[in-house]
């Protein structure tokens, strides 16, 4: 029996779970501040931003395949014995060793979940810049919809009256808050009082909402979520290559359809040359965005393998409750009685879809006789 991993001495499967709820609540923040908060002119490009996420999350889960591939490992075990120059010669054998493994023949397959995951980035970018942040993560809640579509399509998984119920409340708890986002009671322009402080309300002026838009974004990013996300379920179950090596594939093949919108964007008029150009006003908000999705994209990978999809959900409810909370203390989001019913509603349905599904009831132990 393997024993679990562990981080500080708390469950690894646990931390994943409740680092995933806050980086999602941070990510919908810092991104959406990111966005409202500077005048169109002054806007970094959220292609470089999806760019420069893959580059990252592929390196580091490149270093993090290396450190786990078994040549080091069998350095490890005869450190002692070996010379500074073998030991460099056993890195290189297990840096080629790892290409080897990431340009494996069956490499192909993860192309497919990689254009759908940069089209899901590129689509988040627009939903976040339209929507408040509570709206778009309770809305964003449909993914669990089309994911289970998507399972039942493509993994023939079969899903329970309850769960189907559950799906059923959650579409009416997205609609609802969709509501009264359409009536303007949500949408209204918020002036964060955390940016206040700093001085730079001002800014959040600039940018107006365009609720619409956001919406349409944040549908078609749930579409995205699910097939890519069954599809690269299907493709980790399908074969015994490491997680990290999987992440790797990912990311080199995101990074054509991350590199398309970057090369066929018209020049700027004081071009600066190509690598100034497309990092043009990325700022500490800018990056930040960044470090928390190469962040979150890694977590997602350790939740994939130490926790499941089912606990998954659940993180990411508890993020919605994180968010909204942080939204009503940093912005001025108005709390209404309609947004209260509809995330109530997308959280009870989560909590139903989530439940384990009741065993076969077990033969009496006792047959009691009169
Ligand atoms: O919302 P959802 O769970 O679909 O988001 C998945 C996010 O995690 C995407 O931004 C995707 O790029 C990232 N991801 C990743 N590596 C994986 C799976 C997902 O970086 N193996």
């Amino acid at each position: 029996n393997q024993v679990p991993p562990t981080i500080c001495g708390l469950p690894l499967k646990y931390v994943s779970l409740v680092t995933l709820a806050v980086q999602n609540a941070a990510l919908s923040i810092v991104m959406h501040y990111s966005r409202v908060s500077t005048p169109p002119h002054l806007a970094y490009s959220p292609a470089s931003a999806v760019l420069l996420n893959e580059l990252l999350k592929g390196s580091i889960s490149f270093f993090i395949a290396l450190s786990h591939s078994q040549v080091l490992t069998d350095l490890n075990s005869t450190r002692q014995r070996k010379t500074t120059l073998g030991s460099i010669s056993l890195w290189m054998t297990a840096f080629w060793d790892i290409w080897g493994e990431i340009l494996s023949p069956d490499c192909w397959k993860l192309s497919i979940p990689a254009i759908l995951y940069v089209i899901q980035n590129s689509l988040q970018f627009v939903a976040i810049s339209n929507l408040p942040v509570a709206t778009f993560q309770v809305t964003y809640q449909m993914k669990i919809l089309t994911t289970a579509a998507f399972s039942v399509a493509l993994l023939r998984k079969k899903l329970t009256g309850t769960k189907w119920l559950a799906l059923l409340f959650l579409a009416i708890g997205v609609g609802i808050v969709q509501i009264q986002s359409a009536t303007g009671a949500g949408i209204k322009q918020a002036i964060p009082k955390a940016a206040n402080a700093i001085g730079s309300a001002q800014e959040y002026h600039y940018h107006v909402m365009n609720p619409l838009k956001g919406f349409g974004a944040v549908t078609a990013a749930c579409f995205t979520s699910g097939l890519a996300g069954v599809y690269f379920e299907m493709v980790l179950k399908g074969s015994k290559a490491d997680l990290w090596v999987r992440n790797v594939q990912l990311s080199l093949f995101s990074l054509i359809p991350a590199l398309l919108p970057i090369l066929y964007a018209p020049a700027p008029i004081n071009s600066k040359g190509f690598i100034l150009d497309i990092f043009r006003n990325f700022g500490g908000w800018a990056w930040a965005t960044v470090a928390i999705q190469v962040f979150g994209g890694l977590i997602t990978a350790v939740v994939i393998k130490y926790s499941d999809n089912i606990l998954k959900g659940f993180a990411t409810s508890l993020s919605i409750v994180l968010s909204f909370l942080a939204s009503v203390v940093l912005f001025d989001f108005h709390i209404t009685f309609s947004f209260i019913v509809g995330a109530s509603t997308v959280l009870a349905a989560t909590w139903m879809y989530n439940q384990p599904e009741r065993p076969a009831s077990p033969p009496p132990l006792f047959v009691l006789s009169s």
